[in-house]
């Protein structure tokens, strides 16, 4: 028991009719260690998360927690009172109770004994900063604040490992904080984190491992600072045009360029290629003066791991339609 992982996770697979969502997904997360999932939208992250704790069931491959086998019903229950699970959209909280109300109700669900959860929830509220609001309805409460009562309710009976999918999408940045603070609070007492996350920030800043998936397959996965070090020598090139590029000069770029990243600005237009070679810059700029756009500046620079997701996971193969630009985002 002493040194299995507190998650051991074995070619994970799940089907939906005909369609393939996860595919061979392995992992293992260790004590102290905060492991992230990450991958774009319908990557596969819940549905990955939801067949460890044994919520959906996998077409083939296994969970354990703690050892115990979560396909397996009277393992899973032994494996729910080391985890506290907190999904996107979940109902864990009670609207018409204040925070005290909502932590005391789930640490009786836990068998936790009342006096156990009020010594604890001062110094769980403090953390959280919801002390001022201890004893309101959460029904009033912002989105952060109703996240941080949620977070707090998964706490209640002091699980070993928290299981959350994207802890703060949609968060203010207090909130967002006030709950990666937690999160690294959590991990120092011997504790371990399993959470998915688009936001790389977070991920880079928490996460010791990290498994990124694209189309329900592992595309890297690894230590964090490796991970970064492994990309470390892939030079970004950054171009900066004048103004928004239409959208029709930028299907042709993306045609030449399958690769390259389009980022609109308010006046500008930031175009980045993952490690081009010389001639490709200049074929680049070429194009670029051949559509009469201004060209603002080029520059070098080391990727951040946002960068390094994008590329992972940027394909021109299927599910992509009339040309568009694998990854343009707006700002
Ligand atoms: N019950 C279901 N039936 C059919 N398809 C499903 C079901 N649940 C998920 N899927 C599909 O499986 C794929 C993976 O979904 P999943 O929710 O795991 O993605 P995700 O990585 O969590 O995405 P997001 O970042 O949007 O939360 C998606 O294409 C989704 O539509
Ligand atoms: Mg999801």
């Amino acid at each position: 028991m002493s040194n299995q992982p507190f998650i051991t996770v074995t070619n994970l697979s799940k089907r939906f009719n005909d369609f393939q969502a996860v595919s061979n997904v392995s992992f293992a997360l260790d004590k102290g260690e905060v492991f992230g999932i990450l991958g774009p939208n319908g990557a596969g992250k819940t549905t990955t998360i939801k067949m460890t704790i044994g919520l959906i069931t996998p077409t083939s491959g296994s969970a354990r927690i703690m050892g115990y086998d979560t396909s397996i019903e009277s393992q899973r229950l032994k494996a729910n009172q080391h985890i506290g699970v907190l999904l996107e959209g979940a109902r864990n909280i009670y609207w018409r109770l204040s925070p005290l109300e909502n932590l005391r109700f789930f640490g009786a669900n836990r068998g936790v004994p009342r006096q156990v959860i009020d010594d604890k929830a001062g110094e769980l509220f403090a953390l959280l900063d919801l002390e001022e609001h201890a004893h309101k309805m959460v029904a009033q409460f912002s989105q952060g604040m109703k996240q941080k009562v949620a977070l707090a309710n998964v706490l209640a009976h002091d699980p070993d490992i928290l299981i959350l999918d994207e802890p703060t999408l949609g968060l203010d940045v207090e909130s967002a904080q006030k709950i990666e603070e937690t999160i690294v609070r959590f991990v120092k007492r011997g504790k371990a984190v399993l959470l998915t996350t688009h936001v790389m920030r977070m991920a880079e800043k928490l996460c010791s491992k990290i498994l990124v998936i694209h189309e329900g397959q592992e595309v890297a996965h690894d230590e964090t600072q490796s991970l970064l070090a492994r990309f470390d020598t892939r030079k970004i090139v950054e171009t900066k045009v004048r103004n928004q590029v239409a959208p029709t000069d930028l299907n042709a770029i993306s045609d030449i360029f399958p690769s390259i990243i389009a980022r609109q600005e308010q006046t500008i237009t930031v175009l980045q290629l993952v490690e081009p070679s010389q001639e490709q810059t200049l074929n680049l700029l070429n194009m670029l003066n051949g559509m009469n756009y201004q060209i603002l500046s080029v520059n070098q620079r080391e990727p951040s791991l946002e960068e390094i997701f994008l590329s992972l996971t940027t394909t021109r193969s299927k599910g992509q339609k009339d040309g568009t630009l694998p990854h343009s985002y707006t700002s």
